[in-house]
C-alpha cells in the first residue's frame, strides 16, 4: 500500500516522537520505526537529561563545560541557543507525563556526570531513558494524527535520482519526496510520498564488536542521506562510553552509568590502585575521552581485560535508590556493588557526527529534517558532555517542528516516483555471507579505527572495508530485500564514511586520537 503523508518521521526515539508531538496539530503523520515502537537508544538511557534548573548552576557554566569537552570544535551559537532553551524543554516533557526524581525538600534531585562542574543531570532513578520514551509514546497514542506503524523498515530516501535524474554532491537542489519502506509483517515494500521527511534514527553502535547501544543502532539515516548525496560530518568523532561492564558475551554491553562516579565511585586497576589522577585532575569525572583512552591505556600496558569500578564506600542504601537497575544487574552476575569491585571498560556508544544540519534542523536536502542522534548540529564539536543528548534531541524537535510547519503546506507531493521494483532478485542463499560481513565490519572498526588510531591502521581498515563494499553492492542488486542485508549496506557506508573522516583529519582532537599526529 502507498501512503501520502504531510510528515513522514523515520525513528520512534526521543527525536521522533517529540517532533511529532510538535506537529500533529498540523497535519497527517506517518511515523515508521523498524522494531517495536519503543526499540530505541533512548529506552537505555541511564544517566538523565542535563538542564539548567537552579543557581548555582547557569547558562554560562553549562555553555563552557560543553565547549570544553567539545575539544574547540564546538559551534558556540548552536551551543548557547540549545542550554538556554533546557528547562523550557524539560518543563515540556514533564507535562508530556514524563517524572523526574525529587530530593525531600521537592526541588529535582541533579545528579552530576563526567565534565561537568556543577550537579545538572535530571534523572529518573537510573532509567531515565526508559521513563521518558514510556512518556511520550503515551502522549503519541492518545493523538489521532499521529500513526505510528512499527515493525516498518525505511530502506532509501526518495529523491530525483528516483525520477532518473543524476543527482550528486554538487547538485544545488536536492529534494526528498519520502522513503521507500519495507513492512515486515507484509513483507512488501511501499512508497511513503510526504511533504516533510524527518530523520531521527539514532547511532551506530553496532559498526563496532563492543556497543552500549542496542541492535536497531546501525546508521541507516546517515547512510541514507550519504547514498542520496546530503552532507554527513563529524563522523570520527565515536563516543566510547568509558565504563560498560565486562561481561563476555554479552551483547549489546551493559551499562554502567557514569552517574555512578558522579556518586563519587572510583575507578582502579585490578590491583586496586587509583591511576586517573595520572592523565586528569579531574580524576574518575574527566570528560568521556581522556577517561576513556586512560583505560585503553591501563588495560593495554598493564595486559588486563578491564579495570575496576570501586563503589564500596559510598553511602551503601543511598546507592541502592541511586542505582536500582545497576545494582541489580550486577546482582544477577554476583556481584554486589557495595561490597565487590564491579569490571568495566570502554564500549562504543554515541555519534557526535552525522547528517549536518543547520539551526532548525534542516539537512542539506530539501524537505529532510535531521534531528536527535543521527544529526551533527555542531552542539558536541569532537566530544559530547554527557547528558546532552536527549537536551539536544528535545531542542532539535521544538525547532524542526516550528520551521516544518511554517514550509510543509508549500510543498507538493511528487507523483512520477515510481513503486519499488524488485525484478531480477531473489531470496539469499547463504545467510552466512552477511553475517560474515558484518563480523568483519565490526572487527575493522574495532581493531583499526577505536579509541587509538594510526595511518597504518586507517589504511588497513580503508582497504578492508573496500572488498566488503564491492562484495554487498553486488549482493544487494541480486538478493530480495530484508532488514540484515539493509543494516549491513547502510554499516558498510557509515563504517567507510567514519575511516574516510578520520582519514581526512591530521590531528588529535577530542575524540579523535591518532598516535601520527600526538597533541603538543
Ligand atoms: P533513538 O532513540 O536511537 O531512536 C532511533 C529510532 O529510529 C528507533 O526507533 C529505531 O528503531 C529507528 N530506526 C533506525 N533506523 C531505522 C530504519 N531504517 N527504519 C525505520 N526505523 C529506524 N544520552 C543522554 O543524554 N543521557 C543519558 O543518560 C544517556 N544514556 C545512554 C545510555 C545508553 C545505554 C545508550 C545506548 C545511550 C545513552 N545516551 C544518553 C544517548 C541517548 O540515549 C541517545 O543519543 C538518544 O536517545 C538518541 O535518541 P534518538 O531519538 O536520536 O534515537
Ligand atoms: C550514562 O549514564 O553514563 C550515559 C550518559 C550519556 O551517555 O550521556
Amino acid at each position: 500500500m502507498n501512503r501520502e503523508v504531510d510528515f513522514l518521521i523515520i525513528g520512534s526515539g526521543i527525536a521522533g516522537l517529540s517532533y511529532a508531538l510538535k506537529v500533529a496539530e498540523h497535519g497527517k503523520v506517518s511515523m515508521i520505526t523498524k522494531a517495536s515502537e519503543d526499540e530505541s537508544n533512548t529506552k537505555y538511557a541511564q544517566g538523565g537529561i542535563a538542564a539548567v534548573m537552579y543557581s548555582p548552576d547557569s547558562i554560562e557554566k553549562h555553555v563552557n563545560d560543553t565547549l570544553i569537552a567539545g575539544d574547540g570544535i564546538c559551534d558556540e551559537e548552536v551551543v548557547r541557543m540549545v542550554i538556554s532553551e533546557s528547562a523550557e524543554r524539560i518543563n515540556e516533557l514533564i507535562c508530556w507525563g514524563a517524572k523526574f526524581d525529587k530530593t525531600e525538600t521537592g526541588e529535582y534531585d541533579l545528579a552530576k556526570e563526567g565534565g561537568h562542574s556543577e550537579h545538572r543531570i535530571l534523572h529518573h532513578k537510573d532509567n531515565t531513558g526508559f521513563e521518558i520514551e514510556r512518556a511520550l509514546l503515551a502522549a503519541v497514542h492518545k493523538h489521532s494524527n499521529i500513526e505510528i506503524l512499527d515493525h516498518h523498515f525505511a530502506i532509501d530516501i526518495l529523491t530525483q535520482h528516483h525520477l532518473g535524474i543524476e543527482v550528486n554532491s554538487r547538485t544545488p537542489d536536492i529534494e526528498c519526496y519520502g522513503a521507500y519502506v519495507l513492512d515486515l509483517r507484509t513483507n512488501t515494500i511501499e512508497k511513503i510520498l510526504a511533504r516533510t521527511i524527518l530523520m531521527a534514527t539514532g547511532g551506530a553502535g553496532q559498526v563496532y564488536s563492543a556497543t552500549t547501544n542496542p541492535v536497531i543502532a546501525t546508521g541507516d539515516g546517515v547512510a541514507m542521506v550519504y547514498r542520496a548525496k546530503g552532507r554527513v560530518e563529524g563522523m570520527e568523532f565515536y563516543q566510547f562510553h568509558p565504563t560498560a561492564l565486562y561481561n563476555p558475551g554479552e551483547s549489546p554491553s551493559f551499562l554502567i552509568s557514569e552517574a555512578v562516579r558522579g556518586f563519587g565511585g572510583i575507578l582502579k586497576t585490578i590491583d586496586g590502585k587509583e591511576f586517573m589522577q595520572k592523565y586528569d585532575p579531574r580524576k574518575s569525572l574527566a570528560p568521556r575521552d581522556i577517561v576513556a583512552r586512560a583505560i585503553d591505556n591501563e588495560m593495554k600496558t598493564r595486559g588486563d581485560d578491564y579495570v575496576y569500578l570501586d563503589c564500596r564506600h559510598l553511602d551503601k542504601q543511598e546507592l541502592v535508590k541511586h542505582f536500582p537497575n545497576i545494582y541489580q544487574k550486577c546482582l544477577s552476575l554476583g556481584l554486589d556493588m557495595k561490597t565487590d569491585f564491579i569490571p568495566v571498560l570502554p564500549a562504543a556508544h554515541y555519534m557526535c557526527g552525522g547528517i549536518k544540519v543547520d539551526k532548525q534542523g534542516r539537512s542539506s536536502i530539501k524537505n529532510l529534517y535531521a534531528i536527535g542522534e543521527c544529526s551533527s548540529t555542531g552542539l558536541h564539536g569532537a566530544n559530547r558532555l554527557a547528558s546532552n543528548s536527549l537536551l539536544e534531541a528535545v531542542v532539535y524537535a521544538h525547532h524542526a517542528a516550528i520551521d516544518s510547519i511554517a514550509q510543509f503546506k508549500k510543498v507538493e507531493y511528487c507523483p512520477n516516483i515510481p513503486d519499488w521494483n524488485a525484478e531480477g532478485t531473489h531470496y539469499p542463499e547463504e545467510m552466512v555471507l552477511l553475517i560474515q560481513s558484518l563480523r568483519e565490519v565490526q572487527a575493522i572498526m574495532t581493531n583499526y579505527v577505536g579509541i587509538v588510531r594510526s595511518d597504518i591502521r586507517l589504511q588497513r581498515a580503508f582497504d578492508r572495508l573496500e572488498i566488503l563494499y564491492k562484495e554487498n553492492e553486488e549482493l544487494y542488486l541480486k538478493t530480495t530485500i530484508s532488514p540484515k542485508l539493509c543494516e549491513l549496506r547502510n554499516m558498510i557506508n557509515v563504517a567507510y564514511i567514519i575511516i574516510k573522516h578520520a582519514r581526512q583529519r591530521k590531528e588529535s582532537r577530542g575524540l579523535h586520537y591518532t598516535v601520527n599526529y600526538p597533541r603538543n
